[in-house]
C-alpha cells in the first residue's frame, strides 16, 4: 500500500521482565496515562515476553470497535478470575466458547427494559437503607463514599441476582459470600502480576484462593437449589438464570452456566457501579452550579413525593452528569481486543490504515478514559466536567466510538440499564433527601485501581433537607 509503515513507539525494557519496571503496580492506569502522555496515542509494551499494544486517540480505537477486524480477548487480571467463572459471559472467550453465545441468547431478555423496570423495588428497598443511615449518621459524620456505595450495589445486584439479602448496612463486617469474593478479585490482580510457576505452587495464599473459589460455587449453587425448590413467581436475575430458554436451540442453562453467571453479575456489577456513583459525587462537590441544576431538576420533577419507575426517564440533566462521569472516569477503564481468529484475514495485522504493524495475534488494550478525553472529539476542553455536553441533543451526535464506557458491540455490557436505572435512582433519591459537601474542601481526586477504579479516600457530609417520613 501506500501508507508509509511507523515503527510502534515505547519505553525500552529490561531483559526477560521486559517493561514491569514501567507500570506502577498500586495504580496502572496512572502508568499508561503517562506514558500515553510521552510516546503518543499508540505505544508498546512487553511484559514476561508478551507484546501489547495500547492505544487512545478516538480514531485508533474506532478502528479496533470494528468487529470484523477484531474481537475481545480475555487477558491479565480477567484471565484469572476464569478460575472461578469459567466460560460466564465476561470471561468466555468467543469465538470459540460457544457457552458464550447460548447465555447471551438467553440472559439479553433478562436485561430487557420490561424486566429492569420490574427490579426497581428492589433497587428502592436497598437504595431506601443507605438513605436511612446516611440520616442517622447525622450531618458531622464523615462518609466513606465509596465503601457505602459498595454496600448499596452489592446488595442490591445480591437481591436480584441470587434472591439473596447480604445485610451489608447492618454490618460493619462483609458477608461471607463478599469476602470470598474479594478473595478472588484480589488473588485473580496478584496473580495476573506473577509467574505462573509461582501461581501453581501449594502457598498459604494460593490455597486461600481456590478455597475462596469453592465456598462462592458451593453457596451460588444452594441458592440455585433453594429458589428451584422453592420457586417464586419474581421478574428478577435469578429466575432468569434458572428459567430463560435459549430462543434457538430451546435448551436452558446448566447449573454450572447458572453459577458462572451468577457470581460473573455480582463481580461484573457491584464496582463499577459504585466507583461511578463515588466519582459522579465527587464532580458534583466540585462543581457548584451542576449541583444546583441536578438538585433543582429532582426539586421540579420529583419534589418530596415517591420517587416511581416513571421518573426514571424524566431526569436529563442527571442523565448527561451520569454519561459525563463516565466520559472522565469510565470504571472499567481498560478493554482488551485481539484480530479476530475466524474472519481478519490480514497479515501482518495493522493499524492506522497500515501505518502501526503489530505482532501475531498481539493484545491491543483500549485506553478509554484517555480516548474518551481526545480534544479532537471533546475540544480543549475535553479535561473538564461538563454535562451539558452530554444532554441527548448533543450525546446523540457524537461520532461513533467516542463514549465507551460500557464496552464494544456484542461483547459490550449487559448490565448497563441495570446500572443506569440503580445509579439514576439513587442520584435522585440523595439529592431530593439531602445537602453534601466535602469533608476536606481542599480534596481532589485521587485514583484507587483494582479491576475497576475509583476515587481514593473521598469523604463527604451529609444534611438531611427535610424530616424524613
Ligand atoms: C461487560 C462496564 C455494570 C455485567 C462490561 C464491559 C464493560 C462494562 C466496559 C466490557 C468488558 C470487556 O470488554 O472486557 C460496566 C460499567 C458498569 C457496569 C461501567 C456500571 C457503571 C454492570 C452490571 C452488570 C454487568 C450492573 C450486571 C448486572 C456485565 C457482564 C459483562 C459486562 C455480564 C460481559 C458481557 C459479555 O461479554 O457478554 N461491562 N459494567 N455490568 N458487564 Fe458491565
Amino acid at each position: 500500500s501506500s501508507v508509509k509503515e511507523v515503527p510502534i513507539p515505547g519505553p525500552r525494557g529490561v531483559p526477560i521482565l521486559g517493561n514491569i519496571y514501567d507500570i506502577e503496580p498500586e495504580v496502572p492506569a496512572n502508568s499508561f496515562e503517562l506514558l500515553a502522555e510521552n510516546y503518543g496515542h499508540i505505544f508498546r509494551l512487553t511484559t514476561f515476553g508478551k507484546p501489547r499494544v495500547f492505544i487512545s486517540s478516538h480514531e485508533l480505537v474506532d478502528e479496533v470497535c470494528d468487529e470484523e477486524r477484531f474481537t475481545k480477548i480475555v487477558s491479565a487480571g480477567l484471565h484469572e478470575i476464569r478460575n472461578g467463572v469459567h466460560d460466564g459471559l465476561f470471561t468466555a472467550n468467543y469465538p470459540g466458547e460457544e457457552n458464550w453465545a447460548v447465555a447471551h441468547r438467553v440472559l439479553v431478555p433478562a436485561f430487557g427494559p420490561l424486566m429492569i423496570r420490574g427490579m426497581f423495588d428492589e433497587m428502592y428497598d436497598i437504595a431506601t437503607q443507605l438513605v436511612m443511615k446516611w440520616a442517622r449518621q447525622g450531618p458531622t459524620a464523615p462518609i466513606g463514599v465509596t465503601d457505602d456505595f459498595t454496600r448499596l450495589t452489592l446488595d442490591s445486584i445480591a437481591l436480584c441476582a441470587m434472591g439473596t439479602r447480604f445485610n451489608s448496612f447492618y454490618h460493619d463486617e462483609m458477608h461471607s459470600f463478599v469476602e470470598a469474593m474479594v478473595g478472588l478479585l484480589a488473588g485473580s490482580g496478584t496473580r495476573a502480576r506473577r509467574p505462573g510457576l509461582i501461581n501453581s505452587l501449594p502457598t498459604s495464599e494460593n490455597n486461600k484462593y481456590w478455597t475462596d473459589i469453592e465456598y462462592l460455587r458451593n453457596l451460588a449453587q444452594e441458592l440455585v437449589d433453594n429458589r428451584k425448590e422453592n420457586p417464586v413467581e419474581k421478574k428478577d436475575l435469578l429466575n432468569a438464570l434458572i428459567l430463560g430458554r435459549d430462543p434457538q436451540t430451546g435448551q436452558g442453562l446448566s447449573d454450572d452456566s447458572i453459577v458462572n453467571n451468577m457470581i460473573t453479575f455480582l463481580i461484573a456489577g457491584h464496582e463499577t457501579t459504585s466507583g461511578m456513583l463515588s466519582f459522579l459525587f465527587y464532580y458534583l462537590l466540585k462543581n457548584p452550579s451542576a449541583y444546583k441544576k441536578a438538585q433543582e431538576e429532582v426539586d421540579r420533577v420529583i419534589g418530596k413525593r415517591k420517587i416511581v419507575v416513571e421518573d426514571m426517564s424524566k431526569l436529563p440533566y442527571i442523565t448527561a452528569v451520569m454519561r459525563e462521569t463516565l466520559r472522565l472516569n469510565p470504571t472499567a477503564p481498560m478493554i482488551a481486543v485481539h484480530p479476530h481468529p475466524d474472519k481478519n484475514k490480514e497479515d501482518p495485522v495493522t493499524l492506522g490504515g497500515g501505518k502501526y504493524v503489530l505482532h501475531p495475534d498481539e493484545t491491543i488494550a483500549l485506553m478509554l478514559g484517555k480516548m474518551q478525553r481526545d480534544p479532537k472529539v471533546y475540544g480543549p476542553d475535553a479535561d473538564s466536567f461538563k454535562p451539558e455536553r452530554m444532554l441527548d441533543e448533543h450525546f446523540d451526535k457524537l461520532p461513533k466510538n467516542a463514549w465507551k464506557p460500557f464496552g464494544n458491540g456484542m461483547r459490550g455490557c449487559i448490565g448497563r440499564p441495570f446500572a443506569w436505572q440503580e445509579v439514576l435512582l439513587i442520584v435522585a433519591m440523595l439529592l431530593q433527601n439531602f445537602n453534601f459537601e466535602l469533608d476536606n474542601p481542599s480534596y481532589d481526586l485521587r485514583i484507587k485501581q483494582t479491576l475497576t477504579i475509583k476515587p481514593k479516600d473521598f469523604q463527604m457530609k451529609a444534611t438531611l433537607r427535610h424530616d424524613l417520613d
